[in-house]
């Protein structure tokens, strides 16, 4: 990929993102947001996790006034888009499909170009949205890319030069969360609510180990076991455990799960003498993992960037920046572009 060449033209791109359980769209213009609208599926809470027939059955429903209500939103005309954006992977594959086909029928109807968006690059590059409170990375940097799907440490040279030097060999940190919460009894996701527990609990009160494996690498599959079984035996000793100390819990559980992620970073900048860490994802939105990151400026000299709150979890914001850099360098789909369940960056 050729190092990006930013025109300074002005457009309006259209981004959709439907890769799981969120319908999203959002218009962009010259790196500003006009809109930003989601649909979060409140179906899935009663399943305790995405059940994927029905997460595209709603994509269908909500894609059209979803969509429509991001153009409204932006007070500009359909007509004046410059290309539509859209998630073409990794995800869910009946839900891509559903913004996969949409984008090219509206970019087919309205004769623009189309263009296909890695969900994980836009995590990433959702940083270089203008938005207040918000700062781009210089490249190199490093990105700490935490969600449902993926816990990755990624180093950035350039817009689409990426390259994974760790990651998790089971699951994703949002899951080690969402399970969690599951055997917590909490709904799903579980992540936000563990974090709105621990705030007022005593991080220190419970030990968690943190798993072994190597130093760019994650491992959650192990945690989420010995939360189990930490919770099984206790509950056997009193029934109400769970309810007398859930905070306590949460916290103790979000500090280990941190503390894990902070230390994978150290080993990174170590490792590249990269100082400059940015972070993506549905789990940046953790209060924990924001404050270690704040905090890590005055501690360790490092340079941090936490998008805001509505940039990380799921939308389509990130989808049209990530648009709107690829017009500008005239990187089109063809219309026989297809969604790809399993995409690399
Ligand atoms: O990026 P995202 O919206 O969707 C995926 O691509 O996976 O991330 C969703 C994940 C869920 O696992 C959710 O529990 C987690 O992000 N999450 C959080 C918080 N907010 C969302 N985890 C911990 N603390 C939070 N505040
Ligand atoms: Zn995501």
């Amino acid at each position: 990929m050729p190092v990006l060449v930013l025109s300074q033209k002005n457009c309006y791109i259209l981004g959709i993102e439907s890769s799981c359980d969120d319908t999203a769209a959002a218009v962009i213009n010259n790196g500003v947001i006009l809109s930003n609208v989601v649909a979060t599926q409140k179906i899935h809470e009663e399943y305790g996790g995405v059940v994927p027939e029905l997460a595209s059955r709603a994509h269908q429903q909500n894609i059209v006034p979803v969509v429509h209500q991001a153009i409204h939103k932006a007070n500009i005309d359909k007509k004046q888009l410059s290309a539509i954006a859209f998630t073409s992977g990794p995800g869910l594959m009946g839900s891509l499909l559903v913004g996969t086909s949409f984008s090219k029928s509206l970019a087919l109807g309205l004769d623009i170009p189309l263009i296909d968006v890695n969900h994980m690059q836009a995590h990433i590059l959702a940083h270089f949205i203008k938005a207040e409170g918000q700062t781009a990375p210089n490249f190199p940097f490093l990105a700490l890319t935490i969600s449902g799907g993926h816990t990755q440490i990624v180093k950035v040279t350039d817009y689409f030069e990426m390259e994974v030097i760790g990651e998790t060999i089971d699951d994703a940190v949002g899951e080690a969360f969402d399970k969690a919460g599951k055997i917590l009894g909490l709904s799903y996701p579980g992540g936000p609510l563990i974090d709105k527990y621990a705030q007022k609990g005593n991080p220190e009160r419970f030990k968690f180990t943190k798993p072994k494996v190597k130093p760019l690498d994650f491992s959650f599959s192990g945690l989420k076991t010995a939360v189990l079984y930490f919770v099984e035996k206790e509950v056997q000793k009193n029934p109400d455990f769970i309810a007398e100390n859930l905070e306590d819990i949460c916290a103790s559980l979000q500090f280990t799960i941190i503390d894990y992620l902070m230390d994978k970073l150290k080993n990174a900048v170590k490792q590249t003498g990269i100082k400059e860490i940015a972070i993506g994802g549905g789990v940046s939105a953790n209060s924990g993992i924001r404050r270690a990151l704040t905090e890590a400026e005055a501690r360790y000299g490092w340079k941090t960037h936490i998008p805001k709150f509505e940039f990380c979890t799921d939308n389509a914001a990130m989808i049209a920046i990530v648009g709107e850099l690829k017009y500008k360098n005239k990187l089109f789909a063809e219309n026989n572009v297809v969604a790809k369940a399993r995409l690399k960056l």
